[in-house]
């Protein structure tokens, strides 16, 4: 295992570019599962996540060519197999939606079931209600889903939970309906942009898909899909982590290959807390308050405040002094940040489902536990904001999601290195 050193309190200067977005690129690596024909899909980030990925497409019969450009050629490379295992789905939830694509085109599946992980339950009852709508049936044993249909059939079905629409569970649907004979009609869908990027990605496979992206997605199955030449669009998490950064850093960047609007909310929030941002051709141009207000957000579905940015949200509150409350309402329990950041002087305690934040002045560099991808990137901001040094132990959750990330921070003037346990 490795570790990351950082030396804080350096202000950061320059531009940094991008990647491809790790969520669009999953569900999009999957729907080539959809197809006998190549698929070649460019701008697919190198990360863990989708090294895991290519892995599991390989084990399912593809062949998966990758080159250092972020091409990725997946061809058939034999009959496609409907069986997708423990070690593969387990380290990586976004594997779950291979069902969809299986039991569109094989008309079974046996999929390991996720388990949970350190942010919550994470259940899969929306997925397997919805494919079971189309006509699936599921039966689960021995940790596996197994689902079987005679053939998939179009059908109005309403996919929202508990905790509103679901991101994985809207694309499993979405993937399975462009094969099912007839209309689908998905209420409450997520509105993530990934899972427009995925409805565009499938449209050009020849899919008939209108409305992804909104909460009401209509879909026109089709007999065959075609092979695809598509391009991922930027990580929006990447994006706003960088922002996030510049802000508890002081520092004034500039963040290129940005789509603006999948960032507004966010921009929102930091204009509320003293930044100015100026967007152009893609580029977003960063400038930073001496001292910024605290400002408070609940995380909801898209368009609302992404439960992937509180953990870096959190750490510039950490260090902007004055009160703040930070609210998850999309996974209640994603709180295991606030010890480590504490462990470095932040001052924030849990209620239920909202972290009060006494911003503090200064943060201290500590060892510290990497616990999930998100988490990870928190502690390189608040690392990056603090006096004298910091370990982040466990870093391999860094690098499920971030591509690049030692060398983007070096090309903004960063102190940091990385090293084995
Ligand atoms: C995706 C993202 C993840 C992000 C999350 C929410 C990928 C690979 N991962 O995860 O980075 O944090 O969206 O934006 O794209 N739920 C149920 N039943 C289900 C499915 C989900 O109750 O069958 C609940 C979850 O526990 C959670 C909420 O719905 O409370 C939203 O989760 P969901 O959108 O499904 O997250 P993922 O798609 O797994």
């Amino acid at each position: 295992m490795q570790k990351l050193i950082i030396n804080g309190k350096r202000p950061l200067r320059g531009g940094v570019t991008v990647s491809g977005s790790k969520n669009a690129a999953l569900p999009i690596l999957a729907a080539t599962l959809l197809t006998d024909e190549s698929c070649e899909i460019h701008n697919v980030p190198q990360l863990r996540d989708t090294r895991t990925m290519f892995d599991l497409l390989r084990s399912l019969g593809k062949d998966v060519e990758v080159s250092h450009n972020g091409t990725v050629l997946v061809r058939a490379g034999g009959p496609l197999k409907s069986v997708a295992h423990y070690d593969m789905v387990s380290t990586m939830r976004g594997s779950f939606c291979v069902l969809g694509p299986l039991l569109a085109k094989l008309r079974q599946a046996k999929v390991s079931l996720p388990g949970g992980c350190v942010i919550g339950v994470r259940p899969v009852d929306l997925h397997l209600k919805g494919l079971s709508a189309l006509g699936a049936d599921f039966e689960v044993e021995n940790g596996y889903v197994h689902g079987r249909t005679s053939g998939l059939v179009g059908k109005q079905i309403y996919l929202g939970g508990v905790f509103g629409s679901s991101v994985l569970a809207t694309a499993n649907v979405l993937m399975a309906s462009v094969l099912a004979e007839g209309t689908t009609v998905i209420q409450s869908a997520a509105c993530e942009p990934e899972i427009g990027d995925l409805g565009e990605c499938l449209n050009a496979m020849g899919a008939k898909i209108d409305g992804h992206g909104t909460p009401i997605i209509r879909v026109t199955g089709v007999k065959e899909m075609d092979g695809v030449s598509y391009t991922v669009g930027p990580d929006r998490i990447e994006a706003g982590s960088f922002v996030l950064l510049a802000a508890a850093t002081k520092s004034d960047i500039v963040v290129h290959n940005v789509n603006y609007g999948h960032l507004l909310v966010l921009i929102d929030k930091l204009e509320e807390y003293g930044m100015k941002f100026r967007h152009e051709n893609g580029s977003l141009y960063v400038e930073c308050p001496h001292q910024g207000k605290p400002v408070s957000v609940t995380t909801y579905p898209y368009p609302g405040f992404p439960t992937d940015l509180q953990a870096q949200f959190m750490a510039l509150m950490a260090v902007t002094p004055g009160v703040s409350l930070v609210v998850d309402k999309v996974f209640p329990d994603r709180f295991i940040h606030i010890a480590e950041l504490n462990r470095m002087g932040a001052n924030i305690r849990r209620e239920g489902n909202a972290a009060v934040i006494e911003g503090v002045k200064e943060i201290y560099g500590a060892p510290v536990m990497a616990s999930d991808l998100r988490a990870s990137a928190a502690l390189v901001i608040a690392a990056l904001a603090a006096n004298g040094t910091t370990e982040i132990n466990r870093v391999y959750h860094l690098d499920r999601g971030y591509e690049d990330l030692d060398q983007k921070l070096l090309g903004l003037g960063a102190r940091i290195s990385r090293m084995d346990e």
